[in-house]
């Protein structure tokens, strides 16, 4: 076990916490953000994706010492002070079926968002490929994401 230090959606949080748990389960078990979903374990589907420092994180798979002087935002922390462009977005196109993976696609939007203000559909396309959904909604994460590229832009309200 060790005393670490993590700042977490704007909070400064100190955990005893064997260093090398991943840190999704930190963030579900330790200080019960339950909104990051674990799925397949290695890294590969994305549901757990959350940022460090602005950029998208498999915590599934991350040491949770990795995240040590880093920013950790979570789904619960996306829009702290209102909904952000991409959960408008979600909402407007009724994005989710189960919802399972949404999370992570939701993370995974707006990370992409910051670097691609103004995507074409291929990057969008490109961006979201390796975010599994289950449900198969890919088209209606694709619309989701150029909507959330549209109200970044004021193109769209
Ligand atoms: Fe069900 Fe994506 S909405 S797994």
């Amino acid at each position: 076990m060790a005393d670490l230090t993590l700042k977490i959606n704007g909070k400064t949080l100190r955990l005893d916490v064997d260093p090398d748990t991943p840190l999704l389960w930190v963030l579900r078990d330790h200080v019960g953000l339950t909104g990051t979903k674990y799925s397949c374990g290695i890294g590969e589907c994305g549901s757990c994706t959350v940022h460090l420092d602005g950029e998208p994180e498999r915590s599934c798979s991350l040491p949770v010492s990795d995240a040590v002087g880093s920013e950790v935002t979570t789904i619960e922390g996306l829009g702290l002070q209102e909904l952000h462009p991409v959960q408008k977005a979600w909402i407007d196109e009724q994005v989710p079926q189960c919802g399972y993976c949404q999370p992570g696609q939701m993370m995974t939007a707006a990370a992409f968002l910051e670097n691609h203000p103004d995507p074409t559909d291929d990057e969008i396309a490109a961006g979201m490929d390796d975010v599994l959904c289950r449900c198969g909604t890919y088209l209606r994460i694709k619309k989701g994401v150029a909507r959330a590229a549209a109200i970044i832009s004021g193109k769209e309200g």
